[in-house]
């Protein structure tokens, strides 16, 4: 049976959710309910990142102790997902007891392996990035982060290091066995370059600070924190045990921010802990940033925009669901898109109103049926609608498979697009007077085309999915391992369409709530 493992970053909880971390977890989700609906098994893992200087500075900021602050900031990740319509199965903290036993497992396999050695760390240390640079990395002069536009600090200590140098060639190969390891392309081909200009040995623990696993066989040091938190996508399954039924993990969604750390760093450890190559992770996916007039969204340069007040505050019924369609469509995938609340404002009226909301609104005036009335058979424009449907489900399909939301969701559109061009061409109004068997034939249609959309706009907006299935008589997707609902061919027709006429999904907004939604959305 297909499994499906898919996993965000554990993010770091130096400040609330926004709208950036926000993003790659709908990612995500939507692969999630979308491998669902395949029929896949799937296992979908989010948390947070909860150790090291960047949180132990936090927390002195706030005046109490890493691990209270710990418990407060990340309830608050675990408490938002839910409200952006996101069902991980799963909440890693890497304060946890369960977490601590897997890391310090991790290093046991690694240093049993002989790759862990101590020696001494002199070098300049970014802590918004909790990364290492070199001079050339940072931008002069002054060595400052190009991420966090900070100056990197100097570290001058004892530390751990993992031979991160004997890895070189194994990498090499096992990028060149597995060339969709990395996606897209560019950005596998950035992190080949960065292996073949040659790997130095890592510095993984430090001594100046406690907030951290702790070393084992040596509590002066504790882990750094990436060697901890890149753990977690393994560690999570290991309690309770997942038995090997989901591992390796099949897509790694990470920004590019921290795709070297995912795409080098954690196989060549995942190598060293005895990992054959067939049990490494398939796919990690690097996207874009969301950026903020212009500037990437950030907790720490803070311009965030919340993204559950922003539902909240676009609408109590669809909002959740808009921002996730927005999000998906506008940002075209693997690059940078700046956050509009134009952009949002614009497609909430143009792709869900009038595309997809109308489509429905269009035909409930005409599914009233007259007693007697044989329909007529389906003609050359219903066969045009069934195949321009079952395009767009293969056409998403095809994109979702390869982790394209931005083109998954242009496939579906064009199909919703064609719905309506159908009705406008099979005009039942017309028809009501020249050919009302037409009509019932139009509106079964019409009925099967939107039952198809219901199931494909389903992973990105499953309130709306349920909302279009309520009004055609239908009950809400549910998914079933082994049981595959992508609609690869159209849904049968019904003999009794028993549709309910509701509310428009989208209704239009006032020029009130227009102005109050760019008042409270527009960078300053
Ligand atoms: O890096 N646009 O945590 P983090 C798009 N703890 N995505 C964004 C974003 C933006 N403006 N801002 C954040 C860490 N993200 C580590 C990860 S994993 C073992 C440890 C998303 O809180 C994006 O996925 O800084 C990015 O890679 C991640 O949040 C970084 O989150
Ligand atoms: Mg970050």
């Amino acid at each position: 049976m297909a499994t499906f493992y898919v996993t965000t970053p554990i993010y770091y909880i130096n400040d609330a959710p926004h709208l950036g971390s926000a993003y790659t977890t709908i990612v995500a989700d939507v692969l999630a309910r979308y491998r669902r609906l395949r029929g896949a098994d799937t296992f979908f893992l989010t948390g947070t990142d909860e150790h090291g200087l960047k949180i132990q500075r936090a927390a002195t900021e706030r005046g109490i102790e890493p691990q209270a602050f710990a418990d407060e900031v990340s309830e608050l990740f675990r408490q938002t997902w839910p409200k952006l319509g996101c069902a991980p199965d799963d909440f890693l903290r890497t304060s946890s007891a369960r977490h601590k036993r897997g890391a310090q497992a991790m290093w046991r396999r690694i240093e049993q392996a002989g790759d862990i050695y101590l020696g001494h760390y002199t070098g300049l240390y970014c802590v918004g990035c909790e990364s290492y640079y070199t001079d050339k990395e940072l931008e002069q002069p002054g060595g400052i982060c190009p991420t966090h536009k900070k100056p990197a600090e100097l570290v001058k200590e004892e530390s751990y290091f993992f031979r991160l140098s004997q890895y070189q060639e194994r990498l090499t190969r096992f990028y060149e066995n597995n060339l969709r390891f990395v996606e897209p392309e560019s950005r596998m081909n950035e992190v080949k370059s960065f292996v073949a200009g040659g790997l130095e040995d890592l510095s993984v623990s430090r001594t100046t600070f406690n907030w951290g696993v702790p070393v084992p066989g040596d509590e002066r040091h504790v882990m750094y924190v990436w060697f901890d938190a890149l753990s977690n996508y393994f560690t999570a399954l290991d309690e309770p045990a997942d038995n090997g039924k989901y591992w390796p993990p099949d897509v790694q969604l990470v920004g590019k921010d921290i795709l070297r750390f995912h795409a080098v760093y954690w196989p060549a450890f995942l190598m060293a802990a005895g990992f054959a190559d067939d049990e490494l992770p398939r796919h990690v996916v690097a996207h874009g940033w969301l950026t903020y007039g212009g500037q990437k969204m950030s907790k720490t340069l803070r311009n965030t925009v919340s993204p559950v007040a922003l539902a909240e505050a676009v609408s109590p019924a669809v909002g959740v669901d808009t921002v996730r369609y927005c999000l998906l469509r506008s940002i075209s995938f693997g690059h940078d898109g700046d956050f509009s609340i134009d952009d949002v404002l614009a497609r909430y009226g143009a792709d869900l109103g009038n595309t997809l909301g109308n489509l429905l609104n269009r035909v409930h005036p005409f599914a009233v049926s007259e007693p007697g009335l044989t329909p007529a058979p389906d003609g050359p424009l219903e066969t045009a609608l069934f195949e321009a449907i079952v395009t767009a489900a293969r056409e998403a399909a095809e994109a979702w498979d390869h982790v394209s939301p931005t083109r998954a969701l242009e496939a579906t559109w064009v199909g919703l697009a064609q719905a309506n061009q159908y009705f406008d061409k099979a005009a039942p109004w017309a028809a009501k007077k020249s050919e009302p068997a037409r009509v019932p034939t139009i509106v079964s249609a019409v009925v099967r085309a939107l039952e198809a959309m219901s199931v494909l706009v389903c992973p990105v907006m499953p309130s709306v999915s349920a909302a279009m299935r309520a009004q055609l008589g239908l009950a809400p997707l549910g998914s079933a391992i082994g049981h595959d609902q992508w609609p690869l061919s159209l849904p049968a027709a019904r003999a009794e369409l028993a549709l309910v006429r509701g509310e428009p999904i989208f209704p239009r907004f006032s020029p009130e709530k227009v102005a109050e939604l760019r008042a409270a959305f527009t960078p300053h």
